[in-house]
């Protein structure tokens, strides 16, 4: 464990985060004991009015726990319109977009004013956001900033679409934010990290892995010829991805769907020395390994193993148009053009010239972040021509 220096949160936010805790302390009893790691985490993230995601308090930005590419300025989001910009144009005026997990809603209006400038604007914008304090912020947010002709686009889902759609679908920091499972590799065995409580504190309990998460582990230990794990080897994996893209992807009928996250190609994500996973928590811009603490006041994510979205695009039945760097991507999607100094604005252009530091300086964003392409029934390869990394994969 490190040694947490962190601020402490205030007197509500204890109550708050107590509440939480009981909550999911009262289901520990009823599941007898013990529930995964994942289940804890969904709990802790998203339960209706108490999770982190779902509760009020703010997360995104300087005011709270983390930044986002979107929430530094529009660079990111100019970028990505001017990548997805001739997917819409392939498809014409039935063209759509689909973003899932829409944040502070600092990307809708970006990517959409973008995509307006160019002519582009897709017939509809829809978000996906599984929390309902989000979807009211991101409301408000497009509202006070998008004239209604391009406001009136956007249509916040309550579940995945139905009906068959062709455009783009986008994720940034999405795959992260899904409950990770944790599992340990004992005597030869897999054995999934479980939370109980001692104590009225949260505590860590391994049992036997059931079969899909022994089956997830091992296809992974088989796919990297069986590496040599010390004893105790700890990471996380996702068994549910397979499904879970193929209900997002499901009715993407032509198109591209794009994910950003930060994360490795399956051989770098499960190094032998890697042997505490990737399991991170962030609280007011510090980040620390302590996912008990203060649950619903603190975010809890994990990377993404870029291999496993791979496999599961392919077994939805999506192509792979392309895996590089955040930093080669933007890159070759205008990230200069959008970043050039305004010889009328000096403020403008320095925060603009910071901007674009923080989002493709290998020491910041640039390389921790992976950009994927799957692409449905249109070739997407050109997006990815410049660094293409597929063979990391
Ligand atoms: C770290 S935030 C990133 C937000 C935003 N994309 C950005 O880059 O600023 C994670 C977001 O994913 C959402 N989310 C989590 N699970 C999701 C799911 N299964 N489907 C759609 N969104 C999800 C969260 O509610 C939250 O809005």
């Amino acid at each position: 464990m490190m040694p947490l220096d962190l601020p402490p949160p205030d007197a509500d936010a204890l109550a708050h985060s107590a509440r939480l805790q009981q909550a999911i302390a009262k289901l520990v009893q009823v599941e007898g004991g013990a529930i995964p790691f994942s289940r804890f985490m969904e709990l802790a993230l998203y339960a209706p009015g108490l999770g982190y995601y779902s509760a009020g308090a703010s997360k995104f930005g300087a005011s709270g726990d983390f930044i986002t590419a979107p929430e530094l300025g529009p660079l990111f989001a100019n970028c990505i319109a001017q990548a997805i910009t001739p997917v819409l144009r392939a498809i014409g005026g039935d063209a759509e977009v689909l973003e899932l997990g829409g944040g502070s809603g600092a990307f809708v209006v970006d990517a959409l004013s973008a995509l307006a400038r160019v002519g582009v604007s897709p017939r509809r914008y829809a978000i996906l956001e599984p929390s309902a304090d989000l979807r009211e912020r991101q409301q408000a947010h497009a509202k006070a900033r998008l004239p209604a002709e391009q406001f009136t686009r956007i249509e916040w889902l309550e579940r995945l679409p139905d009906a068959d759609w062709r455009g783009v679908l986008f994720a940034n920091e999405v795959l992260d934010a899904l409950p990770t499972t944790c599992f340990q590799w004992r005597e030869g065995e897999v054995w999934e990290q479980c939370v109980t409580v001692e104590d009225e504190r949260f505590v860590w309990h391994s049992r036997p892995a059931d079969g899909l998460v022994g089956g997830a582990v091992r296809h992974v230990r088989k796919d990297l010829g069986q590496p040599e794990w010390i004893e105790g080897y700890q990471s996380e994996c996702l068994p549910q991805l397979p499904y879970w893209l193929d209900a997002v992807c499901g009715s993407l009928a032509q198109g591209l769907a794009l994910f950003i996250d930060y994360g490795y190609p399956r051989r770098e994500f499960y190094l032998p020395e890697r042997s505490r996973g990737t399991l991170s928590c962030f609280y007011r811009h510090r980040t620390h390994d302590q996912p008990f603490l203060w649950p619903g006041l603190q975010d809890i994510t994990a990377s993404v193993d870029f291999t496993a979205l791979a496999e599961a695009g392919r077994h939805a039945g999506l192509d792979l148009a392309g895996y590089t760097s955040q930093a080669a991507f933007l890159l070759q999607h205008g990230l200069e053009h959008h970043a050039a100094p305004d010889a009328q604005d000096a403020i403008a252009s320095h925060r603009r010239a910071l901007e674009a530091k923080r989002l493709i300086l290998p020491s910041e964003m640039g390389e921790r972040f992976q950009v994927m392409g799957l692409s449905r029934g249109m070739d997407c390869e050109a997006l990815f021509a410049m660094g293409d990394q597929c063979h990391r994969l």
